[in-house]
């Protein structure tokens, strides 16, 4: 399904009824990322998995690069949709960004928050310097850059020798990023706020998973966020690196269903 936002076009699956869960995806993936999640927490909720503009089938909209207009383009998705009661929004990753940008913005349609392999605190200067290079080579070479630097890094080892299928789908994934689309998430990850400061405020329950051997983002950044989140639930996944949703999915579907029945 897809709707048009101004001059944006958003698509996006919706599966199952119940509870609302929007899940936003990372970077430089899509929607497609959340295929097992459609399937399995659709028994209990009503899934909504977008395409961020440029990945996926979105097409890339016109400067379009900052973590709280991806909030809105999810509020529009919720809108476009009729969910007006509050939802549970998970984002893994760039997607957790955008979740704290939402929580942020307005918090009282967020019914709880599922934070997976994120970081609440902002880019560091050197970070910054990397994001504009990656930005540069994008230009001059294409999206592809972005999905050959980070292969390598994305899963557990375990995942990497034992589940060549999740390997190929990943790829498969990372394929279908525009080079613009690609460029406005590095813009906007590069420019995003800390959020840190914030997490204190964050009222409504909030879940953190995060993969043991995540190489993108350490486990100790779940950690920090998890001292500071007032109503919080942390959980650790073995043998998975940056994609637990893909490298672990029974026990990550297992730790959310439990996470959606305690809201409902
Ligand atoms: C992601 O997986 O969304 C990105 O690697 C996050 C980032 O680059 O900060």
């Amino acid at each position: 399904m897809a709707i048009a936002k101004e001059t944006l076009t958003l698509h996006f699956e919706e599966r199952g009824t119940g509870i609302p869960l929007l899940l936003i995806h990372g970077f430089p993936f899509s929607g497609k990322m959340w295929i097992g999640q459609l399937d399995k927490l659709s028994a209990s909720a009503r899934v909504v998995a977008l395409d961020l503009p440029g990945f996926g089938d979105s097409p890339a909209g016109e400067g379009r690069a900052s973590v709280d207009q991806y909030a809105e383009d999810c509020f529009a998705v919720l809108d476009a949709l009729d969910i007006m009661e509050p939802a549970v929004i998970a984002g893994l990753s760039m997607g957790g960004y955008i979740a704290l940008a939402a929580a942020r913005m307005v918090p009282l349609r967020i019914r709880g928050l599922v934070l997976a392999s994120t970081r609440a605190g902002a880019d560091s200067a050197e970070g910054k310097t990397s994001r504009d290079k990656t930005i540069a080579q994008v230009k001059e070479a294409g999206a592809s850059v972005v999905a050959d630097s980070m292969y390598p890094k994305l899963l557990s080892p375990h995942s990497y020798n034992d589940k060549p299928a999740v390997a190929e789908e990943l790829k498969e994934i990372m394929r279908g990023a525009t080079p613009e689309g690609v460029i406005a998430a590095l813009t906007a990850m590069r420019d995003r706020p800390d959020a840190t400061e914030e997490l204190v405020n964050l009222h409504m329950p909030v879940l953190i998973i995060h993969g043991k051997d995540d190489q993108i983002i350490p486990s100790l950044e779940a950690e920090v966020m998890a001292k500071a989140i007032p109503n919080n639930d942390l959980r650790l996944i073995d043998k998975a690196g940056h994609l637990p949703n893909l490298e672990q999915p029974e026990e990550f579907d297992r730790i959310v269903e439990k996470f959606l029945v305690k809201l409902a």
